[in-house]
């Protein structure tokens, strides 16, 4: 596995692979790599040629108070993941090789960001959007894949690639979870033994919402306040950040649940803020 911090660097790389025929398949992460991003490699290992792992704590996505300066990493052990998972090159370029001094220019699809993290978060899904495009034009990438964990995000990236006509084909991968339903996230890493303890609660109160619509609730402002009533025992010490029904592709919210839904929640234990949804089919 190549391990390139150069932007030119890899874009040469990638073009020598692309006139040889070869297809490149990308997998954007943040790094401190667990189960969740490695399952994304191994989607799309089998599904290109070369496949490109970045490893980058993209700074425009971060809003001022965030933990962009705390961002859990650890180079060495996400080296040895992405190549033990098949990786062909490894990306890791640093914050000033990526964003000149005068960087000016943004990709947003502000219409997908208004609710759920876009509102807790409002320049984050710019960030994204800004550089997974810078991802895509430098690999020119065949096949990227992101998870959804972060739904909204890749609802965003998907109407982005559409509207842009990017020439990538855009995969989305299950949430992958621990044995007792939290779903995988590197911020899981900020939680206290008791917190983490606590935090299956955010899963279970999801399935419990999902029951209660296949159940033949309609009404989403009463399926929300059961869910906020349900965290307030279930998770005392967490405080609700947003607990949203929308239409799971424009991410706006819904008033009656009469087609497929996604239920989504943030929810801020200790120091992390943790998310996670529930596609509800009725
Ligand atoms: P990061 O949070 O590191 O996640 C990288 C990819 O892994 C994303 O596509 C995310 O949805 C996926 N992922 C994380 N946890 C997952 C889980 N438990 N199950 C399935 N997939 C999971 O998302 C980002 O980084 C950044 O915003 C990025 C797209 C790299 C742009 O900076």
């Amino acid at each position: 596995m190549k391990i390139v911090t150069d932007p030119q660097e890899l874009q040469r790389q990638c073009l020598v692979w692309r006139n040889a025929e070869r297809t490149v398949g990308l997998v954007p992460t943040m790094g401190f790599l667990h189960a969740g991003h490695t399952a994304l490699m191994d989607r799309m290992r089998p599904e290109c040629d070369r496949m490109v792992v970045t490893l980058f704590v993209n700074p425009t996505q971060f809003g001022e108070n965030e933990d962009l300066s705390n961002y859990p990493h650890d180079f060495e052990g996400d080296c040895a993941k992405a190549e033990a998972h098949g990786a062909d090159l490894l990306f890791a370029p640093a914050p000033d090789a990526m964003y000149a001094p005068d960087h000016a220019t943004w990709v947003e699809v502000p219409e997908l960001g208004r609710h759920l993290c876009g509102a807790s978060r409002p320049i984050h899904f710019r960030g994204v959007c800004t550089v997974v495009t810078k991802l895509f034009n430098l690999t020119r990438a065949h096949k990227a894949v992101f998870g959804q964990k972060d739904w909204q995000q890749l609802a965003i990236l998907r109407r982005m690639a559409r509207d842009l006509n990017m020439p990538v084909e855009i995969i989305g991968h299950p949430i992958v979870r621990e044995s007792d339903g939290l779903a995988l996230s590197s911020r899981n890493a900020y939680l206290t033994e008791t917190e983490r303890a606590a935090a299956p609660a955010i899963r279970r109160g999801l399935l419990n919402l999902r029951e209660t619509v296949r159940a033949g609730q309609r009404n989403a402002g009463a399926a929300r306040a059961a869910l906020k009533e349900e965290y307030a025992s279930t998770l005392p010490m967490g405080e609700v950040d947003y607990i949203e029904i929308v239409d799971p592709a424009d991410i706006v919210p819904m008033e009656d649940i009469s087609g497929p839904v996604l239920a989504a929640v943030a929810i801020r234990l200790g120091k992390a803020r943790l998310i996670d949804n529930i596609l509800i089919e009725v």
